[in-house]
């Protein structure tokens, strides 16, 4: 018999031997070139000029990726440190046999008539600065996630990039993803049905995914090769600390631990697929510092309840122990999982197959008669049944997510269609990070307040 003439039992016997979950299915492989966001050639006249600020573990991979695009060229490097201009030097010819000049300062970049737009990789704090100040030079820019350090910075950057009719993409890759995106169009199809519940876990257990220093810092570096002033930027003032240097993400001065780093992408991915437009209404963490004790400031494992209107959000963080990076979006009617470069569907039908086992409760003459009584409302007809099959859809070998989402901003830029990760939407995932700390430093529930536009206990 077929696969679409099945009957009941047979259905139970396959949906049970797969342990209630959804049978193996198809596989299917998504054409990451069909993808509207997929890079095209363009016209020769059409080149964009970029100058790139921050050259450090993030920017010299932006930096790489960026020049290997269709009309995108490099034409000027700013780092606070040195040997990073040297890098990037190295990167560019590697590429296309010129150099560039490099500056320690942004300023000069945001002054250059050659320079269209800005690529930022620096640290947190430095952000909302370096984005403002951009926008108010006319220049867009492509700045690195998580957008905001403190909650207030996030609607002085929505005011900057809305007066000067900038384009802003933050740089949550996921939010151009293929994998992203078709775990989308599955929830909004409706085929899972209602999806009132969604996990997000990963874990790390290395001293480098703990950002354990040394992370590791260059051995010459001083502050005559580093302008280390600058660097504390809007931080308090402190003597030179090659650790705090690389390892910033610990540190209150300079980053948001987890939720900064990690928890902002989980966020990102959620909010595009399930279609958020605000911060979660209430958040509530836990978590603590087992393991990395060196001098950092943030947990090193940290687990968050928030809620939205219309569903709740779990996500799980350590970095005490390393596990699979899965997302999970729970609904009536079926399962959305993200995982790697998959996604899969695992269907429900949500209905009772057999009677229910609190009929077992009964003395034998009841319970038959309930069975009877289950099996004529149920008769086992065959083709009546169908299997719940998953279907697993897989990104190709060596799909890059950040290729895609430089290639968004670059359009966004040339074409001046909104960016797809704007200040708003990039908002409102740092905020989500902020009041996961919020809860987690002041012990208590962290609660949006849209009015003041301030997270409140
Ligand atoms: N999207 C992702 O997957 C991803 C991955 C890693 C990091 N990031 C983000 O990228 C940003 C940078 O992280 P990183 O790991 O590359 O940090 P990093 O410390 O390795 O590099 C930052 C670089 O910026 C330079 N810098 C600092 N302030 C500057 C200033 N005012 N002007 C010019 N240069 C300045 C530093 O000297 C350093 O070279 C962070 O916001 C981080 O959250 C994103």
């Amino acid at each position: 018999m077929g696969k679409e003439g099945i009957s009941r039992r047979d259905f139970i016997r396959r949906t049970s031997a797969a342990a209630g979950a959804a049978a193996a299915g198809k596989s299917i492989l998504l054409d990451a070139e069909a993808a509207a966001a997929s890079p095209r050639p363009v016209p020769a006249g059409d080149t964009l000029r970029f100058g790139m600020i921050g050259i450090g573990m993030r920017g010299s991979s932006l930096l790489r990726t960026s020049i290997q695009l269709p009309g995108v060229r490099c034409v000027e490097a700013c780092d606070l440190y040195d040997e990073r201009h040297v890098l990037a030097n190295s990167i560019i010819s590697g590429v296309t046999r010129e150099t560039v000049p490099t500056t320690r300062r942004y300023q000069e970049l945001l002054e250059n008539k050659d320079i269209d737009c800005i690529v930022a990789a620096v640290p947190d704090h430095w952000h909302m600065r370096i984005i403002v100040d951009a926008s108010n030079a006319g220049k867009d820019i492509y700045c690195e996630k998580p957008m905001t350090h403190h909650v207030s910075e996030g609607f002085r950057i929505i005011d900057a990039e809305q007066k000067n009719n900038r384009i802003l993409q933050i740089g949550s890759q996921r939010r151009s993803s293929i994998i992203f995106a078709k775990a989308k169009e599955i929830i909004d199809s409706g085929a899972a049905g209602d999806v009132r519940l969604v996990e997000d876990t990963m874990g790390r257990n290395d001293p480098c995914g703990a950002w354990v220093y040394p992370y590791p810092p260059p051995p010459a570096l001083s502050p005559e090769n580093l302008d280390w002033e600058t660097w504390l930027g809007s931080a308090p003032k402190r003597p030179f600390d090659p650790r705090r240097y690389v390892s910033w993400r610990g540190y209150l001065d300079y980053g948001e631990g987890i939720p900064g780093d990690l928890y902002v992408h989980l966020l990102t991915g959620v909010h595009y697929i399930m279609g958020v437009t605000a911060p979660p209404e209430r958040a509530y963490s836990a978590g603590g510092l087992f393991q990395w004790k060196d001098g950092r400031d943030y947990p090193d494992q940290m687990s968050t309840l928030y809620e939205y209107p219309n569903f709740r959000l779990m996500i799980r963080v350590t970095l005490d122990n390393n596990s699979d990076e899965v997302i999970r979006f729970m609904g009536t009617r079926g399962t959305v999982e993200i995982r790697g470069q998959q996604v899969s569907f695992s269907p429900q039908d949500g209905k009772d197959h057999s009677l229910c086992y609190y009929a077992s409760s009964y003395p034998a003459k009841i319970h038959s008669e309930l069975s009877k009584a289950w099996e004529a409302k149920h008769p086992d007809v065959p083709g009546t049944a169908r299997p719940l099959e998953a279907t697993i859809y897989q990104a190709p070998q060596g799909y890059n997510e950040s290729r895609q989402h430089l290639w968004n901003y670059f359009q966004s830029v040339r074409t001046r269609k909104p960016s797809v990760e704007d200040g708003t939407f990039g908002n409102n995932a740092s905020i989500a990070c902020h009041m996961a700390n919020y809860s987690y430093f002041k012990k208590t529930m962290a609660v949006w307040d849209g009015d003041s536009k301030t997270i409140r206990g």
